[in-house]
């Protein structure tokens, strides 16, 4: 009954009513027509060896109904079920990202500033929390049956869910898709914490430079600069504010580049190839990185999209500070050139 009562997360009672519904639903149109039946079958009785029912063809009325109502309450039964769907599928725009790494039998979950965590997650209560999720080898499901979530975590793919968790506690964490031998221990916990403990929490940690610091290691380590320049004049596409904006292909159509499209063009780099770029020059990092590895990466090239090198430089010649020293000694016109040439 406690659990009735004493929700986790935002969905669980949408999800807990929902269910209740299509108990209290499906239970009476399933005993209502098992009555109907033993009813049916004692009133009607063959009462003698020879008679002959009256026989009732078409009666309009009678066929509208049973046609009609289950058609109506069981459509609205579905209308709801999408409408939760939906909701479950789809994090809000706010939501903070923590990316998963499953393999046998671990949780790695990694947050955005570089915290990591094996077989526990810490969160903040009230905040949205997407989950980014990939499998570094057999499927497995990440499962939190107290915020009523669950969702296959499979190689190759990213898969998300989220949730938001409204009381501080600790819920367990299982893998719901059986996935070798020790599948079953395959567990953890996560931590909803009230925000000023999950921040002392956040303190503590001690990160060893956000993920999207590894990235940038990772980036020099394997030569990629070499031919991604900042300048757009690399033998690769430019990296600068490409995140998830969509993106020419050759031989037509377009692809939005997000972290699907990412890590393809990492791992399997002739799937895709932008417009005007050349096929086969980029080797395949199948087999070289770690899912990880990927993660950081993308959260790296992400990061390089949020603050470009160049509007970076601009803005550091802009302050009101050091223009009027420059505008005092000079005629305005020439103050603007000395800025474009500062900005280059
Ligand atoms: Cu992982 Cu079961």
């Amino acid at each position: 009954m406690i659990h009735l009562i004493a929700f986790s997360s935002d969905i669980s009672p949408e999800y807990n009513h929902f269910f209740l519904l299509l108990v209290i639903i499906c239970g009476t149109v399933g005993t209502g027509i098992a009555a109907f039946l033993i009813y049916c079958a004692w009133r009607y009785r063959r009462r003698d060896p020879n008679e002959l029912p009256s026989q009732i063809a078409n009666y309009i009325p009678v066929e509208a109904a049973w046609i009609g109502i289950p058609a109506i309450v069981f459509i609205a039964m579905f209308v709801y079920g999408v409408k939760l769907y939906f909701d479950i599928e789809r994090p809000p725009d706010n939501a903070q990202v923590i990316y998963v790494v499953a393999k046998q039998w671990m949780w790695k979950l990694q947050h955005v500033d570089g915290t990591r965590e094996i077989n526990e997650l810490h969160v903040p209560v009230g905040q949205s929390i997407e989950l980014r999720m990939i499998s570094q080898d057999v499927i497995h499901s990440l499962y939190v049956p107290d915020f009523r979530i669950k969702q296959d975590v499979l190689p190759g793919r990213y898969t998300t869910i989220w949730f938001r968790a409204t009381r501080p506690g600790a819920y367990h964490l299982f893998c719901a898709e059986y996935c070798g031998t020790d599948h079953s221990h395959m567990g953890g916990w996560v931590y909803a914490m009230n925000p000023i403990d999950y921040s002392k929490w956040v303190r503590q940690g001690g990160a060893e430079g956000s993920l999207a610091d590894t990235g940038e290691k990772l980036f020099h380590q394997f030569a990629c600069a070499n031919c991604h320049h900042y300048s757009g004049h690399g033998r690769g596409p430019n990296l600068v504010e490409l995140y998830g904006r969509a993106v020419r292909l050759e031989g037509g159509g377009t692809g939005v580049a997000d972290d699907a499209y990412l890590r393809q063009s990492i791992l399997a780099p002739n799937a895709r190839i932008t417009e005007g770029f050349r096929r086969s020059i980029m080797p395949t990092f199948q087999g070289q990185l770690t899912e990880d590895q990927v993660i950081a990466l993308i959260a790296y090239i992400k990061a390089v999209g949020a603050r470009p090198a160049q509007s970076i430089a601009t803005e550091s010649y802009e302050p009101g500070t050091a223009k009027p020293a420059i505008s005092a000694a000079q005629p305005a016109p020439s103050a603007d050139v000395t800025k474009r040439s500062g900005g280059r």
